[in-house]
């Protein structure tokens, strides 16, 4: 696997492959990868010719500077893992390259980005948009792998890809989960091994059938803090804490 820092020499070689015929897959992260993360990659690996992942810790999409400061970081174990599957190019972009303008310029969409996850954390999908779409716009690539766990952000994106006539196909990936149901998630690491044993019950819970009264109930009983649990278009969709992590989730109802 190819690694690069640079934005120019990613966007010269990707335009070259694009120029070439070959299919590119892009799958953007923020590190700390995992086994979902991971699927993306493989799928990536079994529909393109060449599969790009990115690592960038976004700033502009935490609305909260601890969040950002204790994002876990774990490089080396990234690396080796892209490696073992099959990746052919990593991208890690500085800040200064990524934001020349210094996020003058922003996407924004004005309606869905408000709800669930975006009424508690303004400015977040804006943050998401932007950095999606250059990270597509550099890339040029023929797909990109979004996992179905961040359910409104990959839903965000199929629309922006809509509205701005992007030239890239936009794939939604299933939810990896934990033996216990607990949706894989970088934050996961954060946790406590108190909260690790209870963590699996957000999912037990949303999956229940319950209304999202008693759901959001027998969450609190049991030590969460919940941002929301909502129902829309026949999903269950919610947002938790657990000390300080928090986590999502979404399950079809
Ligand atoms: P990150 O949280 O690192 O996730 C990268 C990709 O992996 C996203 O598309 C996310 O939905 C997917 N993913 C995470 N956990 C998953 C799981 N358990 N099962 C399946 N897919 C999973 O999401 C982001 O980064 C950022 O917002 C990003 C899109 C990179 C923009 O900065």
């Amino acid at each position: 696997m190819k690694i690069i820092e640079s934005i120019k020499e990613w966007g010269d070689l990707f335009r070259k492959y694009k120029s070439e015929g070959h299919s590119v897959g892009l799958v953007p992260t923020m590190g700390a990868l995992h086994d979902g993360h991971i699927s993306l990659v493989k799928k990536s690996i079994k529909d393109n010719e060449l599969t790009a992942v990115s690592i960038f810790v976004n700033p502009t999409q935490f609305n909260n500077p601890d969040d950002l400061a204790s994002y876990p970081l774990t490089w080396d174990e990234d690396v080796a893992r892209l490696e073992e599957v099959g990746a052919d190019y990593l991208l890690f972009p500085k800040y200064e390259d990524m934001y020349r303008d210094g996020y003058r310029y922003k996407l924004i969409e004005t309606d869905y980005s408000l709800d669930l996850c975006g009424a508690s954390r303004p400015g977040h999908f804006d943050g998401v948009l932007t950095v999606v779409i250059k990270l597509i716009n550099i890339t040029k690539a023929t797909r990109a792998y979004f996992g179905e766990k961040d359910w409104q952000q990959y839903r965000l994106i199929a629309g922006m890809a809509k509205a701005f006539f992007l030239d890239t196909e936009i794939v939604p990936c299933p939810v990896i989960r934990e033996k216990s149901g607990l949706a894989m998630s970088s934050r996961n690491k954060l946790l406590s091994t108190q909260e690790l044993v209870l963590a699996p019950l957000f999912y037990k819970s949303i999956s229940s059938g319950k209304t999202t009264e008693d759901m959001q109930k027998e969450l609190e009983d049991a030590g969460f803090r919940v941002d929301y649990i909502k129902i829309k278009e026949n999903r269950v969709f919610g947002a938790v804490f657990l000390g300080k992590v928090r986590l999502i989730d979404n399950v079809s109802r």
